[in-house]
């Protein structure tokens, strides 16, 4: 069926910059292609998608699921009752998936369930968010900011609160496209150090400046977007409130807008949000916002993602 070796999605670093920009071009035409005539086609007739999610999830899920529909093949989605690692090993999870569908998501805890998923499936496995890293929401998230800035070379992103697995694929999705990155976290948050030293060397390639600070205030200067995620990710519900004074100053408010030296910066972010948190509510909502582009784009760039796996691109 496909007639491309098999590749899996784990990280925003497993397809190169040439292979990224296809899949956005891919993306891009399948919106227009959406946007003109809302036809399922037939491109994924008789294929199964199986998702696992051992978290919530509103729009991996349905954009998962719309995609196949849309694509003309199926979903089939799976929660926790499968005790992934529990019930049975992973391994075996894979290999009895390998033989009854297409094409897998996962959404896990630990990053190594998903590795070690797709070490043992014959099929494409794609991370649907894991602890380390959340790369679809990368690829939404690179998609809307060309819709809105054109050439991402040259353009500076900035990322406030934790170094978390949205941090982590927007380094290395940045390193990729040459599209600069600073983060600003506090000092004990900082992102993982090998993922921002494989980011730094991937943007020796792409021309990207990629940084990792503690400073907002310093990190915001020239942003052509600012982007936010909550202050405790899924899984990290009891360290909450403990978190809410460290991350305080790293909340983007009007104030930070008004000392970025760029008051058009889009404002970004991945959701759900927590208003009043790591974002006002004033910001969130406002003019500059983009955050249901990056919401819609998940669904164009994970059609894009499984054409392109599936080799039906
Ligand atoms: N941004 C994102 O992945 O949302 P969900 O957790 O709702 O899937
Ligand atoms: N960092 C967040 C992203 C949610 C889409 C989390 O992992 O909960």
């Amino acid at each position: 069926m496909s007639h491309q070796p098999l590749r899996h999605y784990l990280s925003a670093a497993d397809l190169t910059a040439d292979e990224t920009r296809t899949l956005l071009a891919l993306a891009a035409k399948q919106k227009r292609r959406w946007q003109r005539r809302q036809r399922a086609s037939k491109k994924l007739r008789g294929l199964t998608l199986a998702a696992i999610f051992e978290k919530p999830s509103l729009r991996t899920r349905t954009t998962l699921e719309v995609a196949m529909t849309q694509l003309g093949g199926h979903s089939v989605v799976l929660g926790d009752s499968i005790g992934l690692g529990v019930r049975e090993p992973v391994r075996d999870v894979a290999a009895n998936l390998s033989r009854w569908v297409q094409l897998v998501a996962a959404r896990t805890f630990r990053h190594e369930t998903i590795t070690e998923l797709a070490q043992h499936s014959t099929i494409p496995v794609i991370n649907a968010l894991s602890n380390r890293e959340h790369p679809c929401q990368a690829l939404a998230d690179v998609l809307t900011l060309q819709e809105h800035l054109g050439e991402l070379q040259g353009r500076t992103l900035v990322f406030l609160g934790d170094g978390n697995n949205i941090a982590h694929s927007l380094l290395l999705m940045g390193g990729l496209l040459g599209l600069n990155v600073t983060i600003a976290t506090p000092p004990d948050f900082a992102p993982d150090a090998a993922i921002l030293a494989q980011a730094q060397a991937l943007a020796v390639q792409s021309g990207a400046t990629i940084r990792a600070i503690t400073d907002p205030h310093a990190a915001v200067q020239g942003a052509d977007a600012i982007y936010t995620d909550v202050w405790a990710s899924m899984g990290q519900e009891s360290e909450a409130a403990a978190r809410l004074p460290i991350f305080a100053p790293y909340q983007v408010n009007a104030a930070l807008l008004a000392a970025s030296g760029n008051a058009h910066a889009l404002i970004m972010h991945d959701l759900p949000a927590h208003r009043g948190e790591e974002i006002t509510a004033e910001v969130l909502d406002g003019p500059q916002s983009v955050i249901y582009d990056q919401a819609e784009n998940r669904l164009h760039t994970i059609k894009a993602l499984v054409l392109w796996l599936l080799g039906r691109a």
